[in-house]
């Protein structure tokens, strides 16, 4: 197991609260030292609260770029697009300022679409200062999905690749992921977590067993990227 940092409050609110705050200091922190910085946020539920909070926040968007860590294949003003649902709830007030660099191109599938996602991927100056991923309760995280036909390329740390095509064997929609190495290539990887049952897989997910079977398991087992848990009930 890596270095973790567990961080659990009683209420959905007081952890938005102080994820904000630390965000916050990832970010200025990376605008002092680059005179920018990157945040790469994940799709999802759970960080809707988050985001409303974030967008309110005072600090040089504007020297801020922001990144998806995956994508449904999807037209990008569906319900489903993980860039529509940024654009709705995260680049609105304050946050409005930020640059976006969203993963869905023109490309009928995203297999098709790699490349060119890729190469705009490349163009973004990294490490990620903050990178922020949920987790399914299959044990999926960004679109690393158990049983998908190349988590294997997608979770090696050697392959050179920063994103990949995934079709998940059950969720719906092709989907674009950030690959494991471009994940741990951050300065602060957060894992954010609402609920007692995410609890419950998380804790599952700390025992001995095959990564490949709960694919978080890649990242809490990694020594790469320092991780902080932050978990409400
Ligand atoms: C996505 C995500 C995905 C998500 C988990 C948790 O776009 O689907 O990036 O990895 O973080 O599925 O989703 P919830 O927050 O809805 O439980």
């Amino acid at each position: 197991m890596g270095v973790m940092e567990w961080l659990e409050f009683p209420a959905s609110d007081q952890l938005v609260a102080a994820l904000v705050a630390r965000i916050e200091e990832l970010l200025s922190a990376g605008i002092r030292e680059r005179g920018q910085a990157t945040l790469a946020v994940s799709g999802g539920s759970t960080p809707l609260p988050l985001f409303a909070r974030l967008s309110e926040m005072e600090l040089g968007w504007d020297r801020v770029t922001i990144a998806l860590v995956d994508e449904r294949w999807v037209d990008t003003g569906s319900e489903d697009s993980n860039e529509n649902l940024v654009r709705r709830h995260l680049l609105q007030k304050k946050a409005a300022a930020a640059r976006f660099v969203g993963m869905k191109n023109d490309a009928a599938t995203a297999r098709a679409g790699e490349e060119a996602c890729a190469a705009r991927l490349q163009t973004l100056p990294c490490p990620w200062d903050c990178l922020i991923l949920g987790m399914g309760n299959d044990g999926h995280t960004a679109s690393l999905f158990p049983g998908a036909a190349n988590l294997a390329a997608a979770v090696d740390l050697h392959s050179g690749r920063i994103c990949m095509a995934i079709q998940p064997p059950a969720a719906p929609h092709e989907r674009m992921s950030l690959t494991l190495p471009s994940i741990l290539n951050s300065r602060q990887l957060i894992l954010h977590l609402q609920g007692a049952e995410k609890k419950k897989v998380l804790a599952q997910a700390q025992e001995d067993g095959d990564a490949a079977e709960m694919p978080i398991r890649y990242v809490l087992r990694q020594q790469t990227a320092p991780l902080a848990v932050y978990l409400s009930l």
